[in-house]
């Protein structure tokens, strides 16, 4: 009887435990079997539509991305690249890089002038800027490998929502309506977003549902090869750019090995490099491990000073060491050691202020925030699929195909097209991200799967440019340190710190001045002037009974959608 007792004890403990753990009540929305978070409503119901007809997470991987491209073009894509990391039901894990790369005849020093410096506009606007787009083979091959439903069948919604058209949301019409000049600047004024467009108006593409037709029917083949590829190839270069009908040809995505780090009973699934993203996170988890940082309290001074003295030290190595694994060698034995990590942070004080120059070196200017888009999948067999997915900035190069429907990507800027000179985001790479020809450039990407407990816990990621792996990490913190739901963790107000500029950027609200005053009295640098929003991340928890909590930023128009 007493065994029977003490069984009885036992289990309700670990009920009461696991229920401890994951106790924040859900706010967002919650769906028992599957859920897509994305950017645009529209794309999230695609995908969700996939997965009802009996498509998985990967068929609805290739759905999303694509209504992405119709819906959300300012990142949404075709003409860019990404990386997908995911989860199978059965715990085996992996990761797609689909990264765009330098054209062939790409080289060193190819965006500075006779004296040295660096040209303006050339590498981050019009055709000169586009590296080789890597979406559309890293789709086609996910789904080759783990798709389940035929092609046509996830490429015909899509088509059709191009051809009826889209609404334009208040955010997106405010968007269009800021680049218009520049839109006619690079294209032409009679260029498909040369036009005015307000709230409401929908547009149609039917010039990309045509191009979209040609890929379902003959796959790769319809984009890298071919009709396609020869009309992208002369659009490119007839507007000055360097990418050709054979650097479609040759373009792979590559299955990568995945980071993978524990952070206490985490198990944290991320990008490797040519993202920066897995790494530079496995460190500031690493950093901040040995302290308690949930008695520190969520955005607390002591928080946001360990958090900001190991994003420093992180992204000083992420600038010096981090480039294409297949062009440099990356010292990740060195990099993810323990001991390495602890000699990092032996000089951090509460009492005061790293400064970045004692960390290392340079000079840089204020960052630009800019567009990506991440989404989060789950669906009914328990396979996750985490995408973020990028033209780089707003709308790319700018450079639009009016014959193909498409945006292309403006990606060289993220090489380090001169050392030690500050890219958009105001990074400041080293030689591992210098210009090679076929390389691909360094990216901040994070998508990012956590299990707690050796189970399915979190999809999670974020645009936001060298500020998504903070985004990230603050998100994960938020949901296991501090407790939250996953939709008040995605909306928590963030702050960011990368090295160089030594500045601590927080966002509008929710740190008080009081706050702020306290940390410059320790020798903090703040944003003082401009608090751009840090992120937009679109995430998804499993709960404690196996439904799902969709966490779609308030910061856009994301949602979640499901059943
Ligand atoms: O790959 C990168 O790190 C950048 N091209 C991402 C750009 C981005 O997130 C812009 N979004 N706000």
């Amino acid at each position: 009887m007493n065994q029977l007792k003490l069984l009885f004890t036992l289990t309700i403990l670990l009920v009461l435990s696991s229920c401890k753990e994951n106790s924040a009540t859900p706010t967002g929305t919650v769906t028992d079997n599957a859920m897509v978070v994305s950017a645009r409503e529209e794309a999230s119901k695609i995908g969700s539509d996939i997965m009802q007809k009996g498509g998985n997470a990967f068929d609805a991987m290739v759905g999303t991305q694509l209504a992405l491209a119709v819906a959300y073009p300012r990142a949404g894509n075709i003409g860019g690249g990404g990386f997908m990391v995911y989860r199978n039901a059965n715990g085996e894990i992996g990761s797609l890089d689909f990264r765009e790369k330098a054209p062939k005849s790409a080289y060193r020093d190819m965006y500075l002038d006779s004296l040295g410096n660096v040209i303006p506009d050339l590498s981050t606007l019009g055709a000169t800027s586009v590296g080789v787009p890597g979406s559309v083979a890293g789709i086609l091959e996910v789904h080759k490998k783990l798709g389940k439903l035929p092609l046509k069948d996830i490429f015909d919604p899509v088509i059709a929502m191009a051809e009826n058209g889209v609404a334009v949301t208040a955010k997106q019409a405010e968007m269009l309506d800021n680049y218009r000049e520049v839109f006619i600047k690079v294209n032409s004024d009679s260029s498909k977003f040369a036009s005015t467009y307000k709230v409401g108006d929908i547009i149609k593409y039917p010039k990309l549902a045509q191009t979209l037709r040609t890929i379902a029917k003959k796959g790769r083949d319809g984009f890298y090869k071919g009709e396609i590829a020869q009309k992208l190839a002369s659009f490119i270069q007839a507007n000055g750019g360097f990418v050709t009908e054979e650097d479609l040809e040759d373009y792979q995505a590559v299955w990568r090995k995945p980071v993978t780090f524990k952070y206490r009973d985490l198990n944290i699934i991320s990008m490797s490099p040519p993202s920066s993203g897995g790494v530079t996170m496995n460190q500031i988890f690493k950093m901040i491990e040995p302290y308690d940082i949930a008695s520190f309290g969520h955005n607390s001074e002591k928080t946001i000073q360990l958090f900001t003295e190991a994003s420093r030290r992180a992204y000083a190595d992420r600038n010096y060491y981090l480039g294409d694994p297949d062009f440099v060698e990356i010292p990740l034995d060195v990099l993810l050691d323990d001991e390495y990590m602890k000699e990092r942070m032996s000089d951090f004080s509460f009492e005061k202020a790293t400064k970045s120059d004692d960390v290392s070196h340079g000079q840089v200017e204020i960052v630009e925030s800019m567009e990506t888009t991440h989404y989060s999948i789950i669906d009914t067999e328990g396979n996750a699929v985490s995408v973020t997915t990028t033209l780089n900035g707003n709308f790319g190069s700018k450079l639009y195909s009016d014959e193909l429907g498409f945006f292309l990507n403006n990606e060289m800027d993220d090489f380090s097209s001169k050392a030690g000179i500050p890219n958009m985001f105001g990074l400041i790479g080293a030689e591992a991200n210098s210009i090679v020809a076929d390389k691909r450039m360094l990216s901040s990407m994070t998508p990012t799967i956590v299990e707690r407990d050796g189970k399915l816990w979190m999809v999670v990621g974020t645009p936001g440019g060298s500020t998504i792996i903070t985004a990230v990490a603050q998100t994960i913190l938020n949901g296991y340190e501090f407790k939250m739901s996953m939709q008040d963790a995605v909306n928590a107000p963030r702050f960011h710190h990368q090295w160089l500029p030594d500045v601590v950027v927080f966002e509008p609200n929710g740190f008080s001045s009081i706050l702020k005053d306290d940390l410059k009295a320790k020798g903090y640098i703040i944003n003082e002037e401009r608090t751009p929003i840090i992120g937009k991340v679109d995430a998804i928890r499993v709960l404690p009974n196996g439904k799902l909590e969709g966490g779609a930023d308030k910061r856009g128009d994301d949602a979640a959608v499901g059943f």
